[in-house]
C-alpha cells in the first residue's frame, strides 16, 4: 500500500477549514487535487463526506470514516464504511489521505505503517474568506511531523497564490510511478 496525504493549508496559521468549509475559493486547487486523485481511492472523514457535492466525487472509490457502523454512504457500490482505521492496513494499492483534519492528525500522528509515505503540501498564501463564520480548523500537529520526519523531494510549484511541495517519509522507499503521476498532476495545469 501507498499512502498519501493531500491537503491545502493556509500560511502561518494552517488552518484548512472554517466550520465545514474550505475557506478560499481557488479553482486550480480543486483541479489539482481531482487530477491526482483521479480513478484512485481515497479516505474522507464523514464531516468532509458530507461536505462533497450530492456526497460523492465522481471516478473515485471513497472509504469514509465513522464511528457510526450504521452509517448510510450515497453510492453503495463505491463508497465504503470504515469504523477503525486499523482495517486500512491490509489495503492494496494507493490511497489518497483526503482530510478533514482529524483524519490527517489521525494518519500523520499514527504508528508507522499507517503514516502517509508522500505528503502533497500545498500553501495558500491569500487572506481567507472573511465572511465565512464557525470555528477554524487547523493540522498545526500534522505540519510539526511534516517538519520532523519527511524530506521534501520535488521542486516548489506555484499557481494562483498556492505553494505546492511534495514530501517523502524519511526512510521510506517510494514507488517511483506513483510519485511520477502525482508529479505529472500537479505540474500539468488546467
Ligand atoms: N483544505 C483542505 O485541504 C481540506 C480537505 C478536506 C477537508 N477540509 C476541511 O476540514 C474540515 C473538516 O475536518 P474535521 O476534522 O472537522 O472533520 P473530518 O475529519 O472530515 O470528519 C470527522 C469525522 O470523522 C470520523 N472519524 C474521525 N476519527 C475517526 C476514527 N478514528 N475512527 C472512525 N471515525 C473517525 C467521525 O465521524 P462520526 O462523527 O460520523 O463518527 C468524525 O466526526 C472542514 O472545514 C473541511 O472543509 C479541508
Amino acid at each position: 500500500m501507498t499512502l498519501i496525504a493531500v491537503w491545502c493549508r493556509h500560511k502561518d496559521d494552517n488552518v484548512i477549514g472554517i466550520g465545514p468549509h474550505i475557506p478560499w475559493h481557488i479553482s486550480s486547487d480543486f483541479k489539482r487535487f481531482k487530477r491526482i486523485t483521479q480513478g484512485a481511492s481515497i479516505v474522507a472523514g464523514q464531516t468532509t463526506y458530507e461536505s462533497f457535492p450530492n456526497r460523492t466525487l465522481p471516478n473515485r472509490k471513497i472509504y469514509v470514516l465513522t464511528f457510526d457502523q450504521n452509517y448510510e454512504v450515497s453510492d453503495k457500490e463505491n463508497h465504503f464504511v470504515v469504523t477503525n482505521i486499523n482495517d486500512l492496513k491490509d489495503f492494496d494499492g494507493t490511497l489518497y489521505i483526503s482530510g478533514g483534519a482529524s483524519v490527517y492528525k489521525l494518519f500523520m500522528t499514527s504508528s508507522s505503517d499507517l503514516m502517509p509515505d508522500i505528503v502533497v503540501d500545498c500553501m495558500y498564501m491569500g487572506d481567507l474568506d472573511p465572511d465565512l463564520k464557525g470555528p477554524k480548523v487547523d493540522i498545526t500537529p500534522c505540519i510539526e511531523a511534516l517538519g520532523v520526519k519527511y524530506r521534501q523531494m520535488s521542486q516548489d510549484y506555484i499557481e494562483d497564490n498556492i505553494l505546492t511541495r511534495v514530501y517523502v517519509k524519511k526512510g521510506d522507499f517510494v514507488d517511483q510511478s506513483v510519485m511520477k503521476h502525482i508529479i505529472t498532476a500537479i505540474e500539468n495545469k488546467g
